[in-house]
């Protein structure tokens, strides 16, 4: 490309560039993402990282960070809820911020495993010995623990089931033992590859006004309960 061109590209995208650095910079979601990939990074040392990151399971790496940021954010006065484990990547990530956070906050894992992801999830937990540091796994159906919920939660996961009724279920059990300031991440919420789960949000969530939205992370939705 000659000088001129080169020239003419620059003038044209650098206004846009600079629009969308702006807007990205006044995006809540967007800080969040910002800020959880630069505390994760200098929190959790690289080889231990990488080790994280090989394990098997549905979710990115990027999102992972989002995850154990939240989880290191997290008020050691209540628990952090996985609920939907599957092969116990993210479970692993949870375990190693909790770790970090003040006050190490303990991780509780719910699963009913209905995959046939119980032994690989297992060697998840062997692999980093998460029941030493504060891990208590729950293999079966979220409504069987929620239903009789006390514990305060200081983050919650909602990646179980997807259907509608169990989403609505997921949040009318757990939603209102979450502490404030404390999060609630819902994955598979974008679009309308999972009708229930927005079906759920956009009904059971975004009505709650003791919550704010953060926003939309990648497939995740993220509120935040207020302040006392
Ligand atoms: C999408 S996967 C979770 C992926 C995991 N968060 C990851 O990133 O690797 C959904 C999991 O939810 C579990 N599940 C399905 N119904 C459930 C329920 N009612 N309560 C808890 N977990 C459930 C399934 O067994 C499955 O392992």
């Amino acid at each position: 490309m000659n000088i001129g061109a080169r020239l003419f590209r620059n003038v044209v995208k650098s206004p846009y560039r600079l629009l969308r650095t702006i807007q990205r910079s006044l995006d809540p979601a967007y800080r969040l993402q910002h800020r959880a990939n630069s505390s994760v990074g200098s929190a959790i040392p690289r080889d231990r990282v990488q080790l994280l990151e090989q394990n098997p399971g549905q979710s990115s790496d990027r999102e992972c960070r989002l995850l154990a940021y939240l989880a290191m954010e997290a008020d050691a006065a209540g628990a952090i809820v996985e609920i939907g484990a599957y092969k116990g990547k993210v479970t692993a990530w949870l375990v190693e911020a909790a770790e970090k956070a003040k006050g190490k906050a303990r991780v509780i894992s719910i699963d009913p495993h209905i995959f046939g992801t119980w032994e690989e999830y297992q060697n998840t937990v062997q692999k980093f010995e998460l029941e030493n540091r504060g891990l208590t796994i729950h293999k079966e159906l979220s409504h069987s623990l929620g239903e009789s919920w006390q514990e305060p939660i200081s983050f919650l996961l909602v990646d179980g089931s997807h259907e509608y009724e169990d989403v609505v279920t997921d949040i009318e059990d757990f939603v209102p033992h979450v502490l404030p300031n404390g999060y609630v991440v819902f994955d598979d919420a974008r679009g309308e590859v999972y009708p229930g789960v927005t079906r759920a949000i956009n009904e059971r969530m975004r009505t709650r006004s003791e919550f704010d939205e953060v926003g939309m992370i990648k497939n995740f939705a993220v509120f935040r309960r207020k302040a006392a």
